[in-house]
């Protein structure tokens, strides 16, 4: 009865998950989607702890689950609490980490378990006969993936607070793809000469496997995190699946695919959006592909006034505003969402161009304008803005810069070439915000500055469109 209740717990955990992740596809029904995901949990973590019983046998340890519950709780919350929306990355990245550390433990348990069963009334010779060779790959599976997500995603951490620096040295690559093999090769060699003098070996495995992920995330360039972290997600979510096969647990199973799954899943979209291959990605060389020389970018730009940008956009019929990394810098969003009311009750229909790979993270731009109550039908993505881009009066364009670079349309020789952008030139007037002429992301600059149509803006986003907002009340 007790089984079948905890079968029970693990199937509502798991359609949960599903549910939650289908949820947290669209913005209005996301935050719904995070607590109806979470409630599985909590019911398959409860379920197991007071519904598990093994021949009578019941889970024990009670003080130290309670006790790590607790502590995980409260620094989860905490830290939840307190990230700011532009460390979200950082965050996600040392959660990851724990999460292929734990899928690691798994494995490290769940070896040393095998070999004591199996070792009690045989010696060494026998127990190479009596493990399942299916139960020991699943095992070094989950060891080596799960070091490799918890090394990496710590470096990826180090990276995105600034405390580690890129490092590459001529044939890393070489010398990671060598020690990857090396690692698979004896994890092999190890699952068919098992023994239990082997703990050495399998330790070393782990050793390895740690250093590989330092060494496999070292190179790649900072700004590129958000694209590996998701895939130490997915390698967290198949370490956590090897775990599920191992305790035949079905919710561990369901949660581990689905984290895979998705994440994989985000990291090709990512690169998709940036028309990089994964594997540019991974060399660490934006660019590193491109041939040739840029094209320079010459000529003088304009700058506009607050009060000749005020008139621009009250005297328009529609305006289109182009989020990017700067209006989460300056936390301006919600001041952006007060320009776009204001603009309204002046009869200006105003949109949002929504570019996939705009900000720092996915889904940077939805989540920020969600944060300041931006209604989820103004938001147009990329496809749809360029159809409208045409018809629009005004682009206001908010700290944002490679996403609107012609130079991904127009020169070959440039590192962002190929990558689908916000065709804002196609607009009668653009306004650029943004506090210099400095480069963006891709370190290159943008001919759209220097066109006849666009104006800039000078100033931190926050500050530009406070006063912005005033302007406009007086117009
Ligand atoms: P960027 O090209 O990075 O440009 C951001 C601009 O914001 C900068 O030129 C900067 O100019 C300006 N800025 C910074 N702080 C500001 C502030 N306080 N107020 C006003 N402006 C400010 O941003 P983007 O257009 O959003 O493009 C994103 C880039 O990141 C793309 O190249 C993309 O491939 C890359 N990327 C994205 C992701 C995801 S998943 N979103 C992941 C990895 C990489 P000033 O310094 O002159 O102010």
């Amino acid at each position: 009865m007790e089984l079948n209740l905890l079968t029970l717990c693990y199937l509502l955990g798991s359609l949960s998950f599903i549910i939650g992740l289908k949820m947290l596809s669209h913005p209005d029904t996301a935050r719904k989607g995070n607590w109806v995901a979470a409630a599985g949990m909590a019911i398959a973590i409860f379920g197991t702890i007071f519904l598990y019983n093994e021949d009578g046998v019941k889970l024990g340890n009670y003080p130290w689950i309670f006790a790590g519950l607790a502590v995980g709780t409260i620094i989860g919350t905490l830290a939840a609490q307190k990230v700011k929306m532009t460390a979200m990355p950082e965050m996600v990245s040392l959660f990851n980490g724990m999460g292929g550390a734990c899928a690691a433990l798994i494995s490290i348990v769940e070896f040393r378990h095998l070999i004591h069963t199996a070792q009690l009334g045989l010696d060494s010779s026998e127990i190479k006969l009596s493990i399942d060779t299916v139960t020991l790959l699943i095992i070094f599976a989950g060891l080596i993936i799960g070091t490799i997500s918890f090394s990496g995603s710590m470096i990826a951490w180090g990276k995105l607070n600034g405390k580690v620096k890129d490092l590459a040295f001529n044939g890393q690559q070489m010398a990671n793809n060598v020690l990857l093999i090396g690692i698979l090769a004896f994890a092999a060699y190890l699952t068919y000469n098992i023994s239990n003098t082997n703990f050495f070996w399998f330790y070393l495995i782990a050793f390895a496997a740690v250093l590989y992920g330092v060494l496999f995330v070292l190179p790649i360039g900072g700004a590129d995190m958000p694209v590996v972290i998701s895939l130490l997600n997915s390698f967290t979510g198949v370490a956590a699946a090897c775990g599920g096969f191992l305790y035949d647990n079905q919710v561990m199973l369901t949660g581990g695919i689905l984290v895979g799954a998705a994440g994989t899943l985000l990291t090709i979209l990512m690169c998709k959006a940036m028309n990089r291959s994964l594997t540019n990605v991974l060399l660490g060389s934006f660019g590193g592909s491109v041939k040739g020389e840029q094209q320079a970018v010459t000529g003088t730009y304009k700058e506009i006034s607050l009060s000749d940008a005020a008139i621009c956009m009250s005297y328009a019929s529609k305006v289109m505003i182009v989020p990017g990394y700067g209006l989460a810098v300056a936390q301006a969003q919600h001041i952006c969402h007060e320009l776009e009311q204001l603009l309204e009750e002046k009869g200006v229909e105003v949109k949002y161009a929504i570019h996939p790979v705009a900000g720092r993270m996915p889904g940077h731009m939805n989540v920020l304008l969600a944060e300041a109550d931006v209604n989820y039908d103004a938001l147009l993505e990329m496809e749809d803005a360029n159809n409208e881009f045409k018809s629009t009066d005004v682009v206001l364009i908010l700290g944002a810069n490679d996403v609107v670079n012609p130079a991904a349309k127009t020169d070959p020789a440039s590192p962002i070439y190929g990558m689908p952008i916000l065709e804002v030139e196609q607009a009668k007037t653009v306004i650029v915000n943004k506090r210099s002429m400095k480069p963006g992301y891709a370190g290159i600059e943008n001919a759209l500055f220097f066109q006849p149509k666009t104006s800039m803006l000078f100033g931190d986003a926050k500050a530009a469109l406070q006063k912005l907002v005033a302007e406009i009340k007086s117009v």
